[in-house]
């Protein structure tokens, strides 16, 4: 599979652990940048499509105005300084196909979580797995986090892989921890540590 090449960090700022403007990064076939209210038609294409939410805790877009809503709060996300989520543009056709970023953030723990979704169209081709590892990579030199952690529904296998791929390992499964969709359900946890990343970064 192909691996992502150094991203572009300029005006990335990292104060005490926090990013303060997100800045685009670029791995072979994609180009994860800022998103915009103009993504809105682009993100209901996917959002709205039962199959790629069946597993994600938000609810599937019923129209537009949810995916403009979604993009407004992401906006306004940067300008407070606290939004650390990615639109994902895949390079071979230069569309807006999913976004990747860090759900939750905590500076005193050097620790955050990743969290991705790529529309049905773009499955299988090892998209998701290439965005991860430049969170991953951007995690580790420019956030200064010692651990990231990703959670995936139990069922949800395809995601469980694309952890495996990117190098995380598999911790256990927490059982009936979160209420998705009106079901509790199990979760399967994965994390890599800097100390893995920078062994695996020298190989
Ligand atoms: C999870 C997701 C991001 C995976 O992205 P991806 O770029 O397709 O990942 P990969 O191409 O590396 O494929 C991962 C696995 O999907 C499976 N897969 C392959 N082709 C597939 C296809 N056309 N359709 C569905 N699954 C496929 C394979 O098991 C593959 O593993 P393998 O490479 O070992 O064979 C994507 O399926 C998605 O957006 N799902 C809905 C949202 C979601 O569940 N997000 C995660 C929440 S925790």
């Amino acid at each position: 599979m192909a691996q992502h090449r150094a991203g572009e960090h300029r005006g990335a700022v990292r104060t005490a652990g926090r990013v303060r403007d997100l800045p685009r990064l670029e791995t072979d076939r994609l180009i994860l940048r800022k998103m915009r209210l103009e993504d809105a038609e682009a993100m209901f294409a996917y959002a709205s499509d039962p199959e790629v939410t069946r597993y994600v805790i938000w609810a599937t877009h019923r129209t537009i105005e949810d995916s403009r809503a979604f993009l407004e709060l992401t906006v306004s996300s940067y300008a407070s300084g606290e939004g650390l989520d990615w639109g994902i543009v895949y390079k071979g056709d230069e569309k807006f196909i999913g976004t990747c970023g860090f759900v939750s953030h905590s500076p005193e723990h050097a620790r955050a979580e990743i969290g991705y979704v790529l529309s049905r169209r773009y499955w299988g081709r090892g998209l998701a797995p290439e965005a991860v590892r430049a969170l991953i990579r951007f995690g580790f030199e420019r956030m200064g986090l010692n651990r990231i952690e990703a959670r995936c529904i139990a069922g949800n296998t395809v995601s469980a892989r694309v952890m495996e791929k990117a190098r995380m390992t598999y911790e256990g499964t927490l059982r009936e921890r979160e209420k998705i969709q009106g079901k509790l359900r199990d979760m399967k946890m994965y994390s890599i540590l800097r100390r893995e990343y920078l062994a695996a970064r020298d190989l």
